[in-house]
């Protein structure tokens, strides 16, 4: 019982370490780590992508093309897509790595699926091959946004 409640008591306060302490720079690390799972034979553009839940979870995704171009789908979805299916719904801040000089923004569809999933206030890490980063909420990246609400039906009167 005792050494139960201690256990428990452990673990709460790793979580809240872990919780306090995934700064910026160590979520562009878990990008870069998986950033080498990229399945990108076609463009040859390696992406990586980590993604911070409110509870202190990362959850990583990678590019990964196909043969029918249109059915690649973006690190970034990768990424919030894993956190979803394990359940979680709110989260904090995403970290994008490629190998460019310049920095790698989310594409429109990305855009539009981390609005749905994660909302505005999400922090949106965007860096370069000169490991310089520049922290963007997601409204600023997409403004006036559609969303659930524009599928509500008006009150018939
Ligand atoms: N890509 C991403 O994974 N994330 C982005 O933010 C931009 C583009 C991928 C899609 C494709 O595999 C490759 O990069 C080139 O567009």
């Amino acid at each position: 019982m005792l050494l139960s409640t201690s256990l428990n008591i452990f673990l709460l306060a790793f979580k809240i370490k872990q919780k306090n302490l995934m700064t910026n720079e160590e979520l562009i690390k878990r990008a870069k780590e998986v950033q080498k799972k990229a399945h990108a034979p076609y463009s040859k553009f390696r992406v990586g992508s980590a993604i911070l839940t409110d509870d202190g979870e990362v959850f990583t995704g990678c590019n990964i093309e196909n043969s029918s171009y249109s059915l690649t789908i973006c690190a970034e979805r990768v990424a919030i897509f894993k956190a979803y299916s394990e359940g979680k719904r709110k989260f904090k801040k995403i970290a994008i790595v490629s190998d460019s000089k310049n920095f790698i923004s989310p594409c429109g569809a990305c855009r539009q699926v981390l609005m749905d999933l994660a909302g505005p206030e999400l922090e949106v890490i965007l860096t370069n091959s000169m490991n310089e980063m520049k922290v963007v909420k997601l409204s600023e990246l997409l403004p006036l946004p559609f969303g659930s609400k524009n599928l509500k039906k008006k009150k018939r009167g």
